[in-house]
């Protein structure tokens, strides 16, 4: 996957992407959200945003910022901010990989169905940490390599036609996490039919560790 066959892909879900992902994913953006005990006046990042499907989810009181690649479907997110009277969300048209905000900016990270739909996961984990202060709280919804091990190996084979679509089938949770200052508070399988990842990390780039 590339750039332009993300932006390209996403531009053709934007008309349709709730109908097909916006239900069916509800209960699990729910739960990324609370997990995070988003207290006043924070500031939460929520990278590849899409249509917005979560930003209803935020409490208003804290500030959100929500960047992605896709113009077509930024304009959807932002239909649904003027809708909502989302005051608290501002969007951005941004690669998260590549982002342009300084280092620490953030309380709290959002990536909800993201990391296997971009480019560059490792590039995409390496700026989520910088842009995230020290202690700061990472979410990351979604799906990864079954531990079963013929599901696994389905999911390996069939990753590069699912690329076309818009998305891998091929990564791990430790692949993904590998060699990041990140400590997993919590790791569990959510809806629909437990194939998706909720994983919780405190960013500890600060070098301190999970007993300090
Ligand atoms: C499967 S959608 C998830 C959208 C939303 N988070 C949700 O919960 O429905 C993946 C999104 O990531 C965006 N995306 C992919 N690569 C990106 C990148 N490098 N930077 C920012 N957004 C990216 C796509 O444009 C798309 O909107």
């Amino acid at each position: 996957m590339d750039k332009k066959r993300v932006e390209r892909v996403y531009s053709n879900y934007a008309g349709i992407y709730d109908r097909l992902f916006g239900r069916v994913f509800r209960e699990s953006r729910e739960a990324a959200i609370r997990s995070l005990d988003i207290a006043p006046g924070e500031r939460v990042l929520e990278v590849g945003v899409g249509t917005g499907l979560t930003l209803p989810l935020y409490p208003r009181h804290c500030e959100v910022v929500g960047i992605d690649l896709s113009r077509a479907m930024l304009d959807k997110a932002r239909e649904r901010v003027r809708r909502d009277g989302l005051g608290n969300v501002r969007l951005l048209h941004m690669d998260a990989a590549d982002m342009a905000f300084g280092d620490d900016s953030f309380d709290r990270v959002v990536a909800a169905y993201v990391v296997t739909a971009v480019p560059d996961y490792a590039g995409l984990m390496r700026e989520i940490v910088r842009v995230c202060r020290p202690q700061g709280r990472i979410v990351l919804l979604n799906h990864f390599v079954n531990g079963h091990r013929l599901v696994g190996a389905v999911e390996r084979v069939i990753s590069p036609l699912c690329e076309h679509i818009g998305f891998r089938t091929d990564l791990t949770v430790d692949r993904v996490l590998d060699g990041l200052p990140l400590s997993v508070d919590r790791h569990e399988k959510v809806k629909p039919l437990g194939m998706w990842h909720l994983v919780e990390c405190v960013n500890r780039k600060d070098g301190t560790r999970r007993s300090d």
